[in-house]
């Protein structure tokens, strides 16, 4: 990718479907991520890493379905720098309109040592030979040093230097773990500017970890040292700490264009939108008071606070809610609304729908006004994202009933379950009702999973609200994160135990992390 005439523009790079994918629980399926990939190329991310291929057979295939669809963000695959990794990586990409191979090698004496057993010579010559290769297959080819930030620096100038000889257009620097802190980040850009002879002929891009919670400003600093890619996800999933949050970062260089005086593509207002599918499709929940997505992020509690605010909004205010996309919670629509007035409601809120994925919508909405008065933009995306988290389900929920009160009697829960097409049915009981419903779901399905971790939370407010229930199961190691949403809570239980036992079966087919490293 040329850096054009502008040489302030930064190019955003999502990797929400590949690194942050690889945290613990996040596991999505086909039609999660593409649902996502879809929204991050309607935000305007010019880089979309959509997975690592060689993982499994559904990386792979995650990886080519967004490469057929997306048009204007090139399609990037992560590849280590065997060639199998990367033929396999050209392969899933190949469909795209534009498209990226992104191959990676430890470099740091600690990962060269222990974890490649492998000496410098032998990695440097692995630089060459893996960039070599994919350009090969490819134009478009980023080449990552992990664990650049602890790398020392005379290595890191020659593997940067052969890798750009060899075809490299985009060379990014990890702070794989974290580590870094900003002046010294800074320093070491500019170490590589002052140092590297052909370094103006790629993009320089860096890929930050928030172990230290310095990811957004390590990135910046890095920006302001002459970085033009800044590698980041949606609510800064990733690995242990996560990422660079892409929302922390975008609207940092538009609220303080003034100190920080660079452009970028991104339209800030579809951020709560990102977020929110993400969040759900996760069932990672933002925390309230996470910067820009958080619920708390425009709220004013205290009266002085409050009082400022209707004076003059800039009083607390550094940025409109607007600009993120935060709107009033509006009053969509009730039980009288009409097919018509629905679908327009789906495109306001940017849902660009199949027709039979319409209809079910359509169904789905009207069960929930019945059940609802009054039904909000909120209730409108729970539900749409609640089907898409649950169109590719193996094992899908049929039936429910469940007794319970302050009679002594154990609560008691009746349940079927469609299989792969074959109905099943148990009846349990349980010490409360969530657990009669889990211990049914066990029965019929033989899974022994760990529950690690079962959570409610109301999408707006009311006792007549929806509730979306995440359920975190282990399994081998192995976690996953499963969301329902419904008016009926213990309805909305069941979905999410049911979604992340979906999950698990995805998971099953991945290589084990540990041995997907370089
Ligand atoms: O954190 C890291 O070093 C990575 C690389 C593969 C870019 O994710
Ligand atoms: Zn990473």
């Amino acid at each position: 990718m040329s850096n054009g005439t502008d040489s302030n523009r930064v190019y955003i790079f999502d990797t929400t479907l590949r690194d942050g994918e690889q945290s613990p629980g996040a596991s999505m399926n086909l039609s999660e991520k593409l649902r996502i990939a879809e929204v991050l190329e309607d935000m305007g991310v010019d880089i979309i890493e959509a997975g690592f291929p060689i993982a499994s057979e559904g990386d792979f295939e995650a990886v080519n379905e967004i490469a057929k669809v997306v048009k204007d963000s090139v399609v990037c695959g992560l590849a280590r720098s065997s060639r199998i990794d990367i033929e396999r990586c050209a392969e899933a990409v190949k469909p795209a309109a534009r498209s990226r191979i992104h191959t990676f090698i430890s470099t740091s004496p600690l990962h060269m040592k222990f974890k490649l057993q492998l000496d410098p010579e032998d990695v440097h010559q692995a630089v060459i030979d893996s960039v070599t290769h994919a350009r090969n297959h490819t134009d478009d080819v980023e080449w990552s040093c992990e664990d650049g930030s602890r790398t020392e620096h005379d290595f890191l100038c020659r593997t940067v230097e052969s890798a750009i000889a060899a075809g490299a257009n985009t060379i990014n620097i990890p702070d794989t773990v974290g580590y870094a802190v900003p002046n010294e980040f800074g320093a070491l850009i500019e170490m590589l500017f002052n140092r590297v002879p052909n370094i103006d002929q790629a993009v320089i891009s860096v890929h930050c970890h928030n172990d230290l919670g310095l990811a957004v400003a390590n990135s910046l600093t890095a920006v302001n040292a002459g970085a033009r890619q800044i590698e980041c996800t949606i609510n800064g999933l990733g690995e242990r700490a996560g990422n660079a949050a892409m929302e922390e970062i975008v609207m940092a260089l538009r609220t303080r264009h003034d100190s920080l005086p660079f452009t970028n593509n991104v339209k800030t207002e579809q951020i709560t939108k990102a977020s929110k599918l993400v969040s759900t499709v996760t069932g990672f929940t933002v925390q309230p008071n996470k910067a820009i997505v958080g619920a708390n992020a425009f709220a004013h509690e205290s009266g002085i606070h409050q009082d400022g605010m209707l004076k003059n909004a800039q009083t607390y205010e550094i940025m409109t809610p607007e600009s993120v996309g935060l709107t009033e919670s509006k009053l969509v629509m009730g039980k009288h609304s009409g097919r018509h007035a629905f679908r327009q409601k789906l495109a306001e809120l940017g849902y660009d729908l199949g027709d039979n994925a319409i209809q079910d919508a359509f169904k789905r909405f009207k069960d929930l006004a019945d059940l609802k008065k009054d039904v909000f933009d909120e209730d409108i995306v729970a539900l749409v994202d609640d089907a898409v988290v649950r169109s590719n389900d193996t094992i899908q929920l049929v039936s429910l009933e469940v007794l319970c009160g302050t009679e002594h009697q154990p609560p008691r829960a009746r349940l079927s379950l469609n299989i792969d097409g074959d109905e099943v049915q148990a009846e349990t009981t349980g010490d409360g009702p969530v657990d009669a419903i889990f211990q049914a779901i066990k029965e019929l399905t033989s899974q022994k999973q760990h529950l690690q971790l079962y959570q409610v939370h109301a999408v707006t407010e009311g006792t007549d609200a929806q509730a979306e229930v995440t359920v975190r199961l282990e399994e081998n190691g192995k976690t996953v994160n499963g969301q329902g949403a419904d008016t009926d809570t213990m309805v909305a239980s069941a979905r999410a135990y049911i979604n992340a036992l979906n999950k698990l079966i995805i998971k099953r087919e991945k290589t084990a992390p540990a041995a997907l490293s370089a």
